[in-house]
């Protein structure tokens, strides 16, 4: 019964709004479940195990997810560590005891991205011990100017904010605090795996001075932290192409493109109108993921990372204009307010994408998932969910 008339208040809301190459019923309309659909950012896995949750992958022919290349951004993240240190005087040491010994600001246990971070940086340091778990490590060793250093890891936490947000900068301000008490110079080296975390820690009143942190992601104000001499390194997602390229995919479909055409028009070939991203993306097919590549962004080389360098493969298009809804997890989240979202509302007109944007609390699901409403008045779907493995929550409401 409640099927029957949702289909029947579909009919009546959207009639006019048909498009090329999707299953239509007789009166021209594509249905809300054949529409597409782009994850992106957070990809639909299993928080304990990472498994890609392919049931929400499959939910249609015309659902993707777009991220980056997370298990590659992980190494990235941990060889810029073990490069810094390779040539880092020994005063690093600050106690002279022969250990580096660092903390680690975890983010989201159950976050695939936040999952291969800590484990390419404890590959790195050698403290990994097979899991992702704060409490799973051993101890490691690493070169600093030719001499081995032991390392451990002191502590690492989840950063979970009083309103049970996840990757909250707060929380790391609080936890750097008392860290810098509790193991005072112990401490050699911060590890964050995101930026906001890491200029959390730099907050904390007590930051020991001098000693080397590192972030992920390249915010603006970890570029400028990175110039200032306040952040040692961070790398770089490369949001623009992550940003248009969940646009593009969806444009892609819009226009009926199929099977290869859907990943590769726009992104490594051009499309119809004459845009194609400049920065390589890999497509894995088994998974349905199309995924940005990372690099280490240093003193070295901080300027050209510099906020407002947009990607000028991307142009105007003739496109027709479609309706996307588009969710984010977390409005408070750094990465995605400060980083992503800019991102989207600067490629999205050019490629003829009218976004609507609704934000959840970063907590709890039904934040985000009640106002993924009103299908009838879109074209397409984008997603980032609060919880990975929510994916099914979002598809059932398309299902009618
Ligand atoms: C970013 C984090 C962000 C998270 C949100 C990650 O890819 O690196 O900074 O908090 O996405 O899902």
């Amino acid at each position: 019964m409640k099927k029957t008339l949702s289909m029947a208040l579909a009919v009546l809301t959207v009639s006019g709004l048909a498009f090329a190459g999707g299953a239509k019923d007789a009166s021209n309309v594509v249905l809300n479940k054949d529409k597409p659909l782009v994850f992106f950012n957070r990809q639909p896995s299993d928080p304990t195990t990472g498994a890609i949750d392919m049931n929400s992958m499959n939910w249609n022919a015309k659902t993707y997810y777009v991220g980056f290349d997370a298990a590659g951004g992980g190494a990235v993240q941990g060889k810029m560590i073990t490069d810094y240190l390779a040539t880092a005087p020994a005063s690093i040491d600050r106690n002279g005891d022969g250990t580096i010994g660092y903390v680690l600001c975890i983010g989201d246990v159950g976050h695939n991205d936040s999952k291969a971070r800590t484990e390419g940086i404890r590959k790195a340091l050698g403290t990994w011990n097979g899991s992702t778990d704060p409490s799973v490590k051993k101890d490691g060793s690493v070169v600093i100017g030719g001499k081995s250093y032991k390392v451990v890891e002191l502590e690492g936490k989840a950063m979970t904010g009083t309103d049970g947000s996840t990757w909250n900068a707060n929380a790391a301000t609080e936890a750097m605090g008392g860290w810098a008490t509790k193991f005072d110079k112990q401490i050699d080296m911060v590890v964050s795996n995101n930026d906001g975390m890491a200029m959390g820690c730099l907050q904390a009143s007590n930051y020991p001075a001098g000693v080397p942190i590192f972030g992920y992601d390249a915010n603006a104000d970890a570029i400028e932290a990175i110039g200032a001499g306040k952040l040692s390194g961070t790398v770089s997602q490369n949001v623009d192409a992550q940003a248009c390229g969940t646009l593009q995919v969806l444009r892609n479909l819009l226009d009926g493109l199929t099977a290869a055409d859907v990943y590769t028009k726009g992104i490594s070939a051009p499309d119809a109108y004459g845009n194609k991203i400049s920065a390589t993306m890999q497509y894995v097919a088994d998974k349905k993921a199309l995924l940005a590549a990372n690099s280490a962004v240093t003193k070295a080389n901080w300027q050209d990372y510099k906020a407002g360098k947009r990607d000028m493969g991307v142009k105007q298009s003739t496109a027709a204009k479609k309706k996307v809804l588009l969710t984010i997890y977390n409005s408070a989240d750094n990465f995605l307010s400060s980083s992503y979202l800019p991102a989207l509302k600067y490629y999205a007109p050019l490629l003829g994408i009218d976004l609507t944007i609704v934000q959840g609390d970063g907590q709890n699901e039904a934040s985000c998932l009640d106002k993924f409403t009103n299908f009838n008045n879109f074209d397409a779907f984008a997603i980032n969910m609060v919880k990975t493995n929510s994916g099914r929550d979002y598809t059932d409401k398309l299902a009618y």
